[in-house]
């Protein structure tokens, strides 16, 4: 009888969430597959007694939580994010639906990518639903995209587009969104996992 050959070891990532965490449950479920080929191995936030930490716990990883007010200064908090990030030494660090900007500690770490509710370069920042919304286009959607120094500027890896209706609120667009960004993140992170990243996949995008 021959021997199987033995499975090629999961990729480990790290996640950091800031709320709900519906994007880091479709990474925890496609992550109890061994076929996707990644390993959670903790999830971190900037903030406590959210579901999503509580979905981390209740799928038994890791978690963390470094949050500015702890820390002196915002240095301080970037160099204590990038510490935790470290310590379990991640192939890359998935933000979903993480809501702070990281600093030069953290982006000096493991290449790190981030989901995003809008069609970048359109509507970059905290508000990507509503200022779509607001500027009235017809089209919007979710871009994962690297994390880099500025925001939400970093390398788009994928895009899913998703049609304005005429009766939307920011609710039911954002819930509309997730739906498609769940398994665009899904998708790249599996991708990414199993192919590798790119040798520099924190390069800024010229846009000229
Ligand atoms: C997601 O739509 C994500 O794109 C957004 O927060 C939501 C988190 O949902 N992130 C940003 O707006 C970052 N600028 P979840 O907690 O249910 O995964």
């Amino acid at each position: 009888m021959t021997t199987p050959p033995a499975a090629a070891e999961p990729t480990p990532i790290v996640v950091l969430v800031s709320g709900s965490g519906t994007n880091l449950q479709a990474l925890i479920d496609a992550a109890a597959d061994p076929d996707y080929g990644v390993q959670i191995r903790a999830v971190g936030a900037d903030r406590d007694g959210i579901e999503g930490l509580a979905r981390a716990e209740r799928a038994h990883i890791d978690t963390f939580v470094v949050k500015t007010a702890d820390h002196p200064d915002r240095a301080q908090w970037d160099a204590a994010l990038a510490a935790r990030i470290s310590a379990y030494d991640p192939t890359f660090v998935v933000c979903a639906g993480f809501m702070k900007i990281v600093g030069p500690a953290t982006l000096a770490g493991p290449p790190m990518i981030n989901t995003h509710p809008a069609l970048l370069p359109s509507f970059p920042g905290a508000h990507g639903v509503r200022d779509a919304l607001a500027h009235g286009v017809r089209i919007t959607g979710a871009t994962c995209h690297y994390v880099d120094d500025g925001v939400d500027t970093g390398a788009i890896i994928d895009q899913r587009a998703v049609r304005i209706e005429d009766d939307d609120t920011e609710e039911s667009l954002h819930e509309r969104i997730k739906v498609e960004e769940r398994q665009m993140l899904v998708d790249v992170v599996g991708r990414l996992a199993r192919t590798g990243l790119p040798e520099a996949p924190n390069r800024k995008v010229t846009t000229s």
